[in-house]
């Protein structure tokens, strides 16, 4: 079924949408995105999403191209124009169009492209299995924590966990330590039940689940440690879980072919995706 998508001002079908070939976004990737994931008819944290955009615009000198407000409300015709119950509403921001230049164009007009994807998000096949990841290197630029279009080398990695048929991957740096997944933040709980998460700097992008998901734990007196972990202390660990906006809290049971505890996803990793959903569920906008 075509989908409303918003192009620069305009409400269309999907068929009909139409951005330059002169670009930014398609020339060099130079565009930021966020993903808002959709709890009935709501938006979940949608205040964090658009602190986090303006941070990634600010950084790459890109200016908002409407108004708070707009972009709220434009999220919103989104989800009722798509009839979106549950699911997610993408949005990209590009430089927009200009002869191709390494250098910023003066003056250029930003792109603003918003669509919606459906999905079940809560009654979710990886939440109740839980996923097998493979670890690959982290072939992606320094600054991770800018939420930019250029997502080939994740797109890489997870191809390559899915040549060895796996579920996802997990990027490692140069020195062995995990930076996250190809699309979400990396946890791990130890034997002590401490959960583990790599700390916030430019080698990871700073998600909007992983700030709820860690104050929920600390609020449920979990203890917490931001710092790096290796894939073989990951391996040792009793479980492990991802967080994102498009999988919430799900549970990893198996890393590069080792089993993690008795092989289904752990206590901590249930307890804190039913307290993620049920906290959404009431805070959504
Ligand atoms: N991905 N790390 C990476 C590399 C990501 O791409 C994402 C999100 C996250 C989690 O961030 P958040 O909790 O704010 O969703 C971490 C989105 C969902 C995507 O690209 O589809």
């Amino acid at each position: 079924m075509s989908r409303i998508v918003y192009v620069n001002g305009e409400y269309l079908p999907e068929e009909e949408a139409k951005i330059s070939v002169f670009d930014r976004g398609f020339l060099m990737a130079d565009g930021v995105y966020e993903v808002t994931s959709v709890l009935e008819g709501r938006l979940v944290d949608f205040a964090g999403h658009m602190a986090r955009l303006k941070r990634s615009l600010a950084e790459l000198d890109m200016a908002m191209p409407v108004t708070d407000a707009e972009l709220e409300a434009i999220h919103r015709r989104m989800v009722a124009d798509n009839g979106i119950e549950e699911g997610l509403v993408y949005m990209q921001i590009t430089r927009g169009a200009a002869d191709r230049d390494f250098a910023y164009p003066e003056g250029a007009t930003p792109s603003l492209v918003l669509f919606t994807q459906k999905k079940a998000l809560i009654d979710s096949a990886a939440a109740k299995a839980g996923l097998r990841v493979a670890t690959l290197p982290d072939l992606r630029w320094k600054r991770r924590d800018i939420k930019t279009v250029q997502l080939l080398a994740p797109s890489m990695a997870k191809m390559a966990a899915k040549a060895q048929g796996k579920d996802d991957a997990w990027m490692v740096d140069e020195d062995g330590f995990v930076t996250e997944g190809s699309s979400n933040n990396a946890y791990i709980v130890t034997k002590a039940g401490t959960i583990v998460t790599r700390h916030l700097s430019n080698d990871i992008l700073h998600g909007i689940t992983r700030k709820a998901v860690l104050s929920f734990a600390r609020e449920a007196q979990m203890k917490v440690e931001e710092r790096p972990f290796t894939v073989a202390e990951a391996q040792d660990a009793a479980e492990a879980f991802i967080t994102s906006a498009s999988s919430f809290v799900t549970p990893v049971v198996e890393i590069d072919g080792t089993a993690l505890g008795d092989g289904a996803p752990g206590p901590v990793a249930r307890r804190l995706r039913e307290i993620y959903v049920a906290e959404s569920r009431k805070a959504a906008v």
